[in-house]
């Protein structure tokens, strides 16, 4: 199984961006135990983070045929954009969504989620767990024939 996770804007300062939410751990920590539990698992894994919705949807486009399932953090554009969702459905990729904090605890305007509604399943406020969650979920339906 080959996966893809994506993580979008302002995750590249994690570690310095509001740690009592977000935690100490910087994105090439979290980056590192991700490549690990794959390697566990023989798992192949790629990274991608960007701060701009339309290079996350280039991202997703040329994933087409090439991944077998995507992780994915869309930060801010989970309450805003319509075009990541479209992108996921049009290759359709295998997906879960992953939020560090539990954004269904927090402010109004982050309960919804334009991305959920083209995912497998949602983990929110498990920290850096909820992505190893989500490697165990794509794993559990993708199998892992292809590695
Ligand atoms: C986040 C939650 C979002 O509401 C926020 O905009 C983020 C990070 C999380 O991982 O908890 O940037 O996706």
């Amino acid at each position: 199984m080959k996966l893809l996770v994506i993580n979008g804007p302002n995750l590249n300062l994690l570690g310095v961006r509001e740690p009592d939410i977000y935690g100490k751990q910087t994105l090439s920590d979290l980056e590192t135990l991700v490549e690990n539990y794959c390697a566990e698992k023989s798992v192949a894994v790629d990274f991608y983070q960007s701060n701009h919705e339309g290079a996350i949807v280039d991202r997703i486009q040329a994933a087409y045929r090439i991944y077998d399932g995507l992780i994915i953090n869309p930060a801010a554009y989970t309450h805003t954009s319509v075009a990541i969702p479209d992108a996921i459905k049009a290759i359709g990729l295998k997906a879960v969504e992953v939020h560090l904090s539990d954004i269904s605890k927090r402010e109004a305007y982050r309960q919804h989620s334009f991305t959920s509604e083209v995912c497998i399943a949602t983990i929110a406020g498990k920290h850096f767990q909820g992505y190893t969650e989500a490697v165990d979920i794509l794993l559990s339906v993708t199998g892992n024939e292809k590695v």
